[in-house]
Formats: structure tokens, C-alpha cells, sequence
């Protein structure tokens, strides 16, 4: 039998102070790193395993049970390297709370699977996902269907993150005449997530959304939380302030779900020192390839052929968890080769039933603003392409689709009619074509007609 050793350390008051992972295998004599698992213990005490190889390479696969909530509202992800359960909390019953949730981790280092199980779990607990898959679709193209809302660009993004908050606005005036303080999930509203994966795009220096989106996500972490409406990002990033500024994720970070995969450089010294990880303790480095050994080749030694293949995807420390410094890995999810299309094993965890809940209409967060600029031909997507707000009386205020349906009458008008209507009712100037473009969104949800033949554009009236 394999026979793991033991070694309990006695540390200096305050914990340890510095680890050093590698001074520590010297000292044991282990050549393999990974072999060796170290975690601070309780009180002045760090544990130290040596394993005859790293516990967390053999991980099985992801079951679709995993990912149902339990009764408090957790779902297992994978497992520490003692055997115990890796949970997340994707909401608590006990306060009716959403979570804010964070997974951080370098390129390649499992955060789109980790993401997809998530999304999994979601749909199969009945919980409504908005989604926003940041690399053109291509994190988690098998969510595809499986989610209420899923787009795939920045400006979709920030159209979907408008809606979210708008929902959690709408929860918190309707729970407030209901006289509620909390959140009770179903009843009527489930509940809801927004996930953004690649959120570092969004969030990234000189992405063009970059401040809005920072200030919505930091709104839907600070009141959508208790009315139901979280929201979890997946992120690579060398340093916090990449994502939006300064204190964007602090807040949400420090209360929420975070998750760290294999990490670069700077990342992980600053959240110790965020207080996000207790000063004082040390997370042993998780190594790209578990089970190297850094040894020069004598003459007549051959390497084997697949030493220097990545193999510690999906391996994390929890940081919120009950066991921060514990290091755990994710199940399988899906097969580990790419596949030519949809993972087969992904689909079957997500199952052939309807994903739950309604996809937001991006197209009612829109501004009129921007609606205006794509029409004249600028791009929604570069806010700088977006006029400044004038300020003034009514009708510059109104959107263009609100002024048509203001300037016409019951029998309708011919567009040049319309146009010469609009040129006059006091609002600032609008091409013909963002007309048009507004037209056709109206007609397209029954607020306007064109009936045939008449060249008439008359509006629906509500009766
Ligand atoms: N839980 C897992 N189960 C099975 N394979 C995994 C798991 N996590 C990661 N992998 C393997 O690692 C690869 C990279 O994982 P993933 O795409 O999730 O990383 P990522 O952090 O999202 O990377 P990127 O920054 O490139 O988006 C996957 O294609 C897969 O082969
Ligand atoms: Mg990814």
C-alpha cells in the first residue's frame, strides 16, 4: 500500500510567516513538488503531507447530481486532496441571498469549465442565467440554448448587465410594497445570475465599456444580491485594478464566492494583501505540470514523452471556502481534448430540457443615444461615437422611437411626413435611416403598422 507521510509543524505566534514550498521539499527530500501538500492548520500548527503522488491527479468525472443545489443551496465542484467535498454556494436559503461570485486563474487554467459546471448546475437547480461569453461564444459554446440569455459581444454585455440591474430595481420597489425585506426564490421570482465569462475584456484598460460596466456589476454585487439577482464573473488577470478600476471586485470579492485557479505572478500577493486571504497564510503554488521533476538528463536517461503536458487544470484554492489554503480540483468536466463540435459529455450534464426563465430584450436598453449613432452609421460599440447628452426640454429627452410614436396621428403619415413632424417637435435633429432603423424595431414589436399599399406608417394603438 502507498503509504502517505505525515508532518505536523509547530509554527511561531501569528502563524507562518513565510512559506517557502520549495525550501520545504529540499528538506523533506522530495523531488516531485506536487507530492507534497502543505496547509496551515488552526492555530499554530501547519500540516504537511507527502503523498507517493499528488492526490488530485486521478479526479473523476462530473455527475449531473453534483450539480443539483442542496438544501442550502450548495453544489460540489470537485474535491480537496484529502477526499473532502468542494462546495459553492450558489445561494443561501437561510437569507435569501444571491452570491457574488469570482473565479480568477491564468490562460488554460480550467475557468471556462469551472464556469460551464456552474452554468450546469444552474439550469438543472432552476436557477435563470444571463450569460455573456466574452471570446466570441467560444468559452462555453455548449451553453448555447442552455441559458436564458447568451451574447457574445462587449456591447451586448453591458445591454445585458443594464437589464439585470433594471430587474433588481424592478424586485426592490415590488418586495418593498409587498412589504418584504429579503428574497424569497420563486415566489413569483427565481433566481437569477448574471455569469460573464472572460470578464477581463470588459473590464480591461481601454475596453470601450469599461466604466459602465465596472459600475453596473459593482451595483448588481451591491443590491441584487438580496433580491435575487447575483452575479459571477470568470477572469484572467495579472492584478485587481485590470478589472475596472481599484475597487470595483473588492467589495464584491470580500463577501462573495472566490475562486483561484493556477494564478500569475502578481495576482495572488494582492489579494493577501486586499485581505481577502488572513495575512499570515500561504498558498502553496500550483504547478502547471503535476509530477515534474526539474532534473538534468544524465546521457543514457530518457525523459518521458509527456512530462512537460499540462496537466493541473481545474486544480484551485477556494478562497472563501471553509478551507482557503487547502488545495482542491474541480471534477472532470467534459472531455479534455477538444472536440470537433458541442461536447457530447457536456450536453449530456446539461440534459435535453428547456433552460428556466426569459431572455432579457437587449434591444430595451438601448439609449437613444446610441440607437442614434448606430443609425447615422458611427458604431454602437465606440462610445466615442456616442453624442454627448444634451440637456433641454422635453423631446430632447425622449428617445427617437418615443418621438415617432409621439408625432403621429391616429391615421399615421407618409415618412416624409414623419421626418418633417420630427424636424419641428423641438428634438435634436435624426437621419432619415435612424428613422427607419427606429421603425422597424417598433414595428417588429407591434407598436407600429405599415399597411400595404398606403405608404402610411401608423402607430398600434392600445386599446
Ligand atoms: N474541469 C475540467 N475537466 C476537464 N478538463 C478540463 C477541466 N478544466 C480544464 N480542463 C482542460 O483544460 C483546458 C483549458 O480549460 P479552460 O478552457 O476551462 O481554461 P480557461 O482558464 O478558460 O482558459 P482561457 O484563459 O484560455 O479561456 C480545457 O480545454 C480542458 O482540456
Ligand atoms: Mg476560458
Amino acid at each position: 500500500m502507498a503509504v502517505v507521510r505525515e508532518y505536523v509543524l509547530k509554527t511561531p505566534p501569528g502563524g507562518v510567516k513565510r512559506y517557502d514550498h520549495e525550501a520545504l521539499c529540499d528538506l523533506l527530500g522530495v523531488e516531485d513538488r506536487s507530492r507534497v501538500i502543505f496547509e496551515q492548520a488552526v492555530g499554530r500548527e501547519a500540516v504537511c503531507r507527502v503523498y507517493p503522488s499528488n492526490p488530485l491527479m486521478g479526479v473523476r468525472d462530473m455527475t449531473a447530481n453534483d450539480l443539483v443545489m442542496d438544501e442550502r443551496g450548495r453544489i460540489q465542484l470537485g474535491t480537496y486532496f484529502d477526499g473532502s467535498p468542494l462546495r459553492f454556494r450558489l445561494f443561501d436559503p437561510r437569507t435569501g441571498n444571491a452570491q457574488r461570485g469570482a473565479v480568477f486563474g491564468t490562460t488554460g487554467a480550467g475557468k471556462s469549465r469551472l464556469v460551464q459546471a456552474i452554468l450546469i448546475a444552474c439550469k438543472n437547480s432552476r436557477v435563470v442565467v444571463h450569460l455573456a461569453d466574452l471570446k466570441h461564444g467560444q468559452s462555453v459554446p455548449e451553453a448555447a440554448g442552455q441559458v436564458a440569455t447568451r451574447v457574445t459581444t462587449q456591447y451586448e454585455a453591458v445591454l445585458m448587465l443594464r437589464g439585470l440591474v433594471a430587474e433588481a430595481e424592478r424586485r426592490m420597489a415590488e418586495y418593498a410594497a409587498m412589504g418584504r425585506s429579503g428574497f424569497v426564490k420563486d415566489d413569483p421570482d427565481p433566481l437569477v445570475y448574471g455569469i460573464i465569462d472572460e470578464a477581463n475584456r470588459l473590464l480591461e484598460k481601454g475596453a470601450p465599456f469599461r466604466e459602465e460596466a465596472a459600475l453596473l456589476i459593482k451595483e448588481l454585487g451591491r443590491t441584487g444580491r438580496s433580491v435575487g439577482v447575483g452575479i459571477i464573473i470568470a477572469a484572467q488577470a495579472g492584478h485587481l485594478d485590470e478589472l475596472g478600476g481599484s475597487d470595483t471586485l473588492r467589495g464584491m470579492l470580500k463577501e462573495g464566492e472566490v475562486i483561484l485557479l493556477r494564478w500569475s505572478s502578481a495576482m495572488m500577493q494582492q489579494l493577501v494583501s486586499d485581505g481577502l486571504l488572513p495575512r499570515g497564510e500561504s498558498l502553496q503554488p500550483i504547478p502547471k505540470v503535476v509530477g515534474q521533476v526539474r532534473r538534468i538528463r544524465r546521457y543514457d536517461e530518457e525523459r518521458v514523452d509527456s512530462e512537460d503536458d499540462v496537466n493541473s487544470q481545474g486544480m484551485l484554492y477556494h478562497l472563501t471556502g471553509i478551507r482557503p489554503t487547502s488545495m482542491a480540483r474541480t471534477f472532470m468536466v467534459g472531455s479534455v481534448a477538444p472536440t470537433p463540435g458541442f461536447d457530447p459529455l457536456i450536453l449530456a450534464l446539461y440534459g435535453d430540457h428547456a433552460p428556466p426563465g426569459q431572455a432579457i430584450d437587449l434591444e430595451a436598453y438601448v439609449s437613444a443615444k446610441e440607437q442614434e449613432a448606430a443609425a447615422e452609421g458611427g458604431q454602437a460599440s465606440t462610445p466615442s461615437a456616442v453624442p454627448a447628452p444634451e440637456p433641454g426640454p422635453d423631446t430632447s429627452r425622449m428617445s427617437t422611437a418615443q418621438r415617432i410614436l409621439a408625432a403621429l396621428p391616429a391615421d399615421g403619415l407618409a415618412e416624409v411626413d414623419l421626418m418633417a413632424a420630427l424636424e419641428v417637435d423641438g428634438g435634436r435633429r435624426v437621419a432619415r435611416a435612424s428613422v427607419r432603423t427606429n421603425i422597424s424595431t417598433l414595428r417588429s414589436k407591434g407598436k407600429l403598422a405599415r399597411p400595404d399599399g398606403s405608404g402610411l406608417i401608423v402607430p398600434v394603438l392600445a386599446d
